[in-house]
This record gives C-alpha cells, structure tokens and sequence, in this order.
C-alpha cells in the first residue's frame, strides 16, 4: 500500500460531515460494561451485540470507518458473513485497535504506559490481510496530585510514534490517541495544560519517528474540566479552550481531529463537537470529526438488553447517535434533535 493510497485513506476517514465508531473495547471492558446492563458476558453475546451494531440500517450515511479488536475483526454475522464484509459492504472502511492495554508504569506511581510494540508488525501485516486499513492505539495520562510526570508523557508519546511508524509501513493509518482522563478534580486550565504538553510531545515524537502526518489521524480528548472539579464549565467554553489548545499543538498537515468521548454523555459530547463546528469550522487546518464509543454506543446498549426483540429499537438509538454527530459536524446540531428522538422512540 502506497503512501499516496494510506493519505487518502486517511481523508476519507474525516471526509464530510462522518465520523468513526470504537467498537473496539477489550473483553474485560465489554464484559464489564455488560455487567452493569445485566446482559451475561459470554463471547457469543459480544458476537451478537456487535453484529447488531454493524448492521444498523444506513450506519455508512454518518459511520466513515469502524474500529474493532482482535475477537470482533476474526467473528462473523449469523449467516456466516465476515464482520469485516459486512463493514465494508455498508461502504465503511474497517479498522483495528492494536494496543493491548495501559498497564502499571514502573517507577511511576498512579500512571499508566500503552503497551503492545513487540510483535507488532506481524500482527499489523495479519490485520491488512483481514481487510483492515486503519489502526488505533490508546495511550491514558492522569491529572492528580505531581502526575502526569515527564517520564510518563514521552514514554506513552514515543510508543505512540512507533506504532504509528509501524502503521504506515504496514499500509494501515495510525489513529494517535492520547487520552488526557477525565476522572479527578482538575479544572479546565490544567486540563488545557496537561493536553497541550502531551500534543507538543507526541507530534515531537511523530516527527522524530518520521511518520507522514498527512496520512494519520489525532483522536484527543476535549479539553473538559474534570469530572469532580467544583467548576463546571459551558459547552462554547469548552468549545473555545478545546480549539485554542489544538491550534497550538497540532501541525496544519494533519487531516483530521477526530475526538474521543471519554465518558462525557452522548448529548454533550455532540453538543461540544457542534459548537467547536460552528464557532471555528471555517477557520481550521484540520477537519474536526468524532471517534466516539460510550458516546454513541451507551444508549444502544441499554435498549438491547441482550435481547433479539429489541434489535431494532436499539439499532435506532445508535444510528440517532450518529446521526447527532454527523450533523454536529455541519454545526447543525440542536437538543430538539434529541426530543424528535425521544417522540419517535
Ligand atoms: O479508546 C477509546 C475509544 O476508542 C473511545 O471511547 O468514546 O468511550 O471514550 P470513548
């Protein structure tokens, strides 16, 4: 795959007004979120959960590419379609997340390292086979009390870049993900911080590691104050910081921003997307784009219930997700989308 190909990949994935869906939770993870809906954790229920993911009627109209993990990538539909297939039959582009998971960094209490670079190359050769053509990899900073420290942010920044390296040697665009959290009782101002240091140091990395930065994509976190912090802020706030923190710290030859929701429920987090659009869309180097789970998942997985019944009614509350997001990205976005929903439901 030509470096010309793995560029327009990369600008298909944020072209008009689509986004991405992570279906890409590990077992543990989904197993987890299965847990608190009361749906049993078994490998055939993540088969059919995802199965009626992807196969949401016109979920290409506002879905451009799909990541999926190691389990989902090799599982097929009912009828024995490969996932894969069928994602790319409904006009989406297949991807795969790579990472194995942010585990216990040493000599560095509270703070996490991405691991999954050994190996890596084959198993991104074994996943271009399979038909897929974009990768992520998720790297976690906390906020608290001295963290994040240097150490963490250029060892997770440094892995970033070599997968991302890996990724484009491969054929696949590397989704960089840095991931400032959410959880603690920060303000908006350290988030802002914390994220802007953590971009200046990954795109640091990315060049050092020579990676083609018009053929990858950026998934961050909007810059939020934290969960607990006594301040909470306004959506064109959030907007504001969000875009000033990106301008800085983002080269103009990227494609596209695609942001991750990290627990911000799926009303505000179109809501966010929506103002940063229509404050600053025409104004931007990059697309700003989504690349949601919980945010467009969440709802989905409650009407479900681990039930075939409910099938269709949980297809529609994903695909009103995505479709809050599409037209997000248009900056067209209003709550009266959401009581249309409700009304209709
Ligand atoms: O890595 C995380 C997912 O791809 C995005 O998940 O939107 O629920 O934060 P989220």
């Amino acid at each position: 795959m030509s470096l010309k190909e793995i560029i327009k990949t990369a600008k298909t994935l944020v072209a008009d007004d689509k986004g991405l869906l992570a279906i890409d939770e590990s077992t543990v993870t989904c197993n987890k979120r299965f847990a608190e809906s009361g749906i049993p954790q078994t490998e055939e229920f993540r088969r059919t959960y995802r199965e009626m993911i992807i196969t949401t009627p016109d979920l290409g109209k506002c879905i451009s590419g799909i990541i999926l993990y190691d389990e989902t990538i090799r599982q097929k539909k009912k009828d024995g379609t490969l996932f894969v297939k069928a994602i790319t039959d409904a006009g989406i582009i297949p991807g795969i997340k790579v990472d194995i998971g942010a585990k216990d960094m040493a000599g560095h209490r509270r703070e996490k390292i991405t691991e999954g670079l050994d190996g890596l190359r084959d198993r991104l050769r074994e996943y271009f086979q399979m038909g897929a053509r974009f990768a992520k990899w998720r790297a976690v900073i906390t906020i608290g009390n001295g963290i994040p420290s240097r150490g963490c942010i250029e060892a997770n920044a440094q892995a970033l870049a070599r997968y991302a390296a890996l990724c484009q040697e491969a054929g696949l665009v590397p989704i960089v993900e840095p991931e400032v959290l959410m959880n603690g009782e920060h303000t908006m101002e350290q988030c802002f911080e914390v994220t802007e240091e953590v971009l200046r140091t990954v795109f640091n990395q990315l060049y050092i590691q020579r990676v083609t930065l018009e053929g990858m994509i950026l998934k961050p976190n909007m810059v939020l104050p934290g969960l607990t912090c006594p301040k909470q802020e306004s959506v064109e706030a959030v907007a504001d910081v969000t875009v000033e923190c990106l301008l800085r710290a983002v080269p103009a030859a990227v494609p596209g921003i695609a942001f991750l929701s990290g627990g911000q429920s799926g009303e505000l987090a179109s809501a966010r997307l929506n103002a940063m659009n229509v404050r600053f869309k025409s104004l931007l180097p990059w697309a700003l784009a989504f690349s949601f789970a919980r945010a467009i998942q969440q709802p989905a997985l409650e009407i479900w219930h681990g039930e075939e019944a409910n099938v269709s009614a949980a297809q529609q509350a994903l695909y009103h997700r995505a479709s809050c997001n599409r037209v997000a990205r248009r900056g067209g976005y209003t709550s009266l989308m959401e009581k249309t929903q409700n009304d209709n439901m």
